[in-house]
């Protein structure tokens, strides 16, 4: 048996085995573990693909990751914050378009206390009660992710980066730690978050060993959602240099990670349609199930700019959908709008 079927049929693999599936990998395994990865989701969430409206709330951060665009010390980033009032009308034309799951991603802006947070969640959802709520605003105290959730907050979104703590240290500065992400993340999944890790793919000093820890994470972690993206080399930082991630490689991964847990809410990422005009596509294709298309206000999302080049800054919210749905439609799939939970049955 080859690694690959073994994968299909036990949903695991040794971290050895792991990394092995990586460096062998070729087109025909890629082929087969995209078909299998497609089949296992069309038997959980048929060919629905599920969308989260994205409202970027802010761009204010007090953290320095050194691959981020919005990272603190970079001085060319003109900054922005969305009050709750412009971040509510958002999500009104979101709702008007059909999104019920919004996602409010920020930095760690010290404006976003747990006090204007949860005011904020209290409105959203008792404005629009069907709605689910994710939130992506990085670390933040146990007591304040529980006061969140007591507000109304269902999900929270908290990529990991790297399961490698060595590797960790080389894209973030000191006074950022492995330690208090994962803290975070068990915390998150104890208050009973749904709760979203992920990784960049491609990101600098990463080999098939760091990848094969991910993979092993997320064996383990099971998380209701994983985000995952190639690394895409901002301007402004310390990484300009470096190499983007591959689209071969993240599409490998989306459908080794389908294939390790089935029921995965897995995006197709912006930044996968960013390195390639049909990256979204091709995402979908080899396993993922989620977009997640722009909400945010036009005249800001030029300066949400993780990465150079990122996509879906100059269109209207609702262009964005369309142009979604119509990608989708192209591959076959179906694009909806509903809550879109995380299958808990299987
Ligand atoms: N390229 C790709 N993804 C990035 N992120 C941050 N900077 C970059 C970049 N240069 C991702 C991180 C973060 C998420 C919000 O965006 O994984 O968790
Ligand atoms: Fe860390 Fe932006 S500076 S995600």
């Amino acid at each position: 048996m080859t690694l690959a079927e073994k994968l299909v049929k036990d949903h695991r693999l040794t971290l050895e085995e792991y990394k092995r599936l990586l460096d062998d990998r070729d087109e025909e395994t890629a082929r087969f573990l995209a078909e299998k990865a497609v089949e296992v989701r069309k038997n959980l969430y048929g060919n629905r693909v599920f969308t989260r409206g994205l409202i970027e709330i802010s761009n204010i951060c007090r953290n320095d990751c050194l691959y981020c665009g919005i990272r603190r010390s970079n001085r060319n980033c003109e900054r922005y914050r969305l009050n709750p009032e412009e971040i509510l009308s958002c999500a009104e034309e979101g709702y008007g378009l059909g999104f019920r799951t919004f996602v409010l991603q920020g930095g760690e802006d010290p404006y976003f206390t747990d006090e204007v947070l949860c005011g904020l969640l209290r409105e959203l959802k008792n404005r629009f009660p069907d709605c689910a709520v994710t939130l992506s605003m990085g670390e933040r105290s146990r007591e304040s992710y529980q006061a969140l959730r007591d507000a109304g907050a269902d999900r929270y979104l908290l990529r990991h980066e790297t399961a490698d703590e060595t590797h960790y240290g080389k894209l973030h500065p000191k006074e950022m730690s492995f330690e208090n992400r994962m803290r975070c993340l068990r915390d998150l999944r104890e208050i009973g978050y749904q709760v979203g890790c992920g990784f960049m793919v491609g990101s600098p000093y990463q080999t098939n060993a760091e990848l094969a820890k991910d993979l092993q994470f997320i064996e383990t972690c099971k998380p209701d959602m994983c985000g995952i993206g190639p690394f895409i080399p901002h301007k402004d930082t310390p990484f300009r240099d470096r190499a983007a991630g591959t689209l071969e490689l993240t599409c490998f991964l989306l459908s080794v990670i389908r294939l390790i847990h089935p029921p995965v809410l897995l995006p197709a990422t912006t930044a996968l349609g960013t390195i390639h005009p049909l990256g979204r596509e091709k995402g979908i294709q080899a396993g993922a199930n989620v977009v997640m298309p722009n909400l945010s206000p036009v005249s800001v999302r030029k300066k949400y700019e993780l990465y150079d080049n990122k996509i879906c800054t100059g269109e209207e919210s609702a262009q964005c959908r369309g142009c979604l749905q119509q990608r989708m439609e192209s591959i076959g799939y179906e694009l909806v709008v509903d809550r879109g939970d995380v299958r808990k049955d299987v």
